[in-house]
């Protein structure tokens, strides 16, 4: 009897699940329907990048805050969050569920700005030891059995100048490597690895071959990379595909053997934003290459890329951006782009080859550094001892805390719609109502600082960056 009933409470739980996806190919693909799957997504840092601290709770480790979060992001419309700084040893059920019955992927950065958490951008290989795999391999464990799991970032902008290029490369691909072989020994079903690249576009290109690669073209390589996405600030206020320079990106990754997505974009000049970059990224100029993105970023930090504004008791204000964000998701038709099937099989990736690196001084060395002492018996045997993760039910949906509306009224019987099994958000999912913030976009042009193409590459480098590789960026600046 209390098998059963276990058994029942399981099958409850996995009943309303978001489909699990699958990297195939150039496309993520819902193998049970064989749809193509836009990633619509907001990058969900509360406390911002250098608020990770592992002795408090994470940011999916609080069942309230994920719970009015969720809430607010179907109310937005989109499908997915990507986490950065996560501890693996802190338990993720009850968020994991929560975003998973609100429809939502998460995809997830193995690494975090501390010692010891992640792969230094200056001389990488003495951050390259097994203690580091093992706390990657460990967030690998926390989340490799939620179905919204969508994917692992293996770095994030550890190459961000002709520098960094010079040395890292192989050590990157080295880590993408061992979360893939961890994956493929320990995780029963297989979840996309890849490198979140900086949009400088002196490297990116080679950045984006160097992963994609796979020796002999053998798709059974262990080292190249599932997918590769890139943070891109490059469409400020009122811009087009080409005064964008989207356009180089398209031509640029045209061809990709692997998924590629905006990991983060969303320039925050001029403010508040209008989001008109929206449209373009999920119109037929983008969507055969780009399998859309993420927003950078939810909660408004420091450096004033929020949607809204979250208070030390846990209330929160919806900004105008969150409000125009909104309106250009609606303007999409994502009923009828979510059911497009993949357009034909994708070029095979090309084989590794010193031909394929453009950039004098980038390290396009394919012989990877080997594993370091120790890392192959916990690759082998599995870290020990090791953080679980399961869905859980969820009993309420219902967000407890305070949620003022642009116009300042507040929000009442704010909750999450359970989605139905086998689905994700989608705009309109959750039709609760936001008063307040213009809806009108301006006419004319902006005056923001990056609406030509010659300064296009140009964004905020701390964006997002670990500050330990963000230290170690000063360091190399302050060097030369
Ligand atoms: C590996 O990670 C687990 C889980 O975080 C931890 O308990 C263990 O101490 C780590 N082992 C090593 C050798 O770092
Ligand atoms: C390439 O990397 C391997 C492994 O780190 C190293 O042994 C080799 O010397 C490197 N080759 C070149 C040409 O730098």
């Amino acid at each position: 009897m209390l098998l059963q009933s276990a058994l029942l409470a399981l099958s409850a739980s996995l009943a309303a699940a978001v489909p699990v996806l699958e990297a195939k190919g150039n496309v993520f693909v819902n193998p049970k329907t064989g749809n193509r799957f836009q990633i619509v997504g907001v990058a969900y840092q509360p406390g911002g990048a250098s608020g990770y601290d592992p002795t408090v709770p994470d940011v999916l480790s609080v069942k309230e805050n994920c719970i009015r979060d969720a809430a607010l992001l179907q109310v937005l419309g989109v499908n997915a969050i990507r986490i950065y700084n996560l501890n693996p040893n802190q338990n993720h059920d009850e968020c994991a569920s929560i975003f998973n019955a609100a429809g939502m992927y998460m995809l997830i950065d193995v690494n975090s700005p501390l010692v010891a958490e992640s792969l230094t951008s200056f001389e990488p290989w003495t951050s390259y030891y097994a203690a580091y795999l093992n706390r990657t391999f460990a967030i690998v464990e926390a989340f490799k059995n939620y179905p919204n799991t969508l994917a692992f970032f293996s770095g994030n902008e550890v190459m961000n100048n002709e520098e960094t290029a010079a040395t890292v490369p192989p050590y990157s691909r080295a880590v993408t490597r061992d979360i893939k072989e961890y994956i493929s020994k320990h995780s029963s079903r297989p979840i996309p690895v890849g490198y979140s690249a900086a949009d400088v576009r002196d490297i990116l290109f080679d950045s984006f071959q160097y992963f994609q690669c796979a020796e002999d073209g053998d798709k059974n390589d262990m080292s190249h990379a599932d997918l590769f996405a890139l943070n891109s600030y490059s469409w400020c206020g009122t811009s087009s595909f080409k005064e964008s320079s989207y356009n180089d990106l398209v031509s640029g990754f045209t061809g990709s053997s692997v998924p590629i997505f905006y990991s983060e974009y969303g320039c925050n000049t001029p403010s508040p934003r209008i989001f008109q970059e929206v449209a373009t990224i999920y119109g037929p100029q983008m969507t055969d290459v780009f399998s859309g993105g993420i927003v950078y970023e939810y909660t408004q930090e420091d450096n004033k890329y929020g949607l809204v504004k979250l208070d030390k008791d846990g209330s929160v204000t919806l900004l105008q951006d969150f409000v125009a964000f909104k309106d250009q998701l609606a303007k999409v038709d994502f009923k009828t782009l979510q059911s497009q099937k993949p357009s034909g099989p994708a070029p095979p990736a090309p084989k590794c080859d010193a031909k394929l690196i453009k950039t004098k001084g980038f390290n396009g060395n394919f012989t990877l550094p080997v594993l370091p002492p120790g890392a192959k018996e916990i690759i082998d045997g599995g870290v020990s001892p090791a953080p679980s993760g399961k869905t859980v039910s969820v009993s309420s949906l219902k967000v407890t805390q305070k949620i003022k509306n642009p116009d300042g009224t507040f929000l009442v019987d704010l909750a999450i719609t359970q989605v139905g099994d086998d689905e994700f958000n989608l705009p309109g999912t959750n039709p609760t109502k936001i008063t307040g913030g213009s809806t009108k976009t301006p006419t004319g042009t902006t005056d923001g600082p990056a609406t030509t193409s010659s300064n296009a590459a140009v964004k905020p480098i701390n964006v997002g960056l670990p500050a330990a590789a963000l230290g170690a960026f000063a360091l190399v600046a302050g060097m030369i």
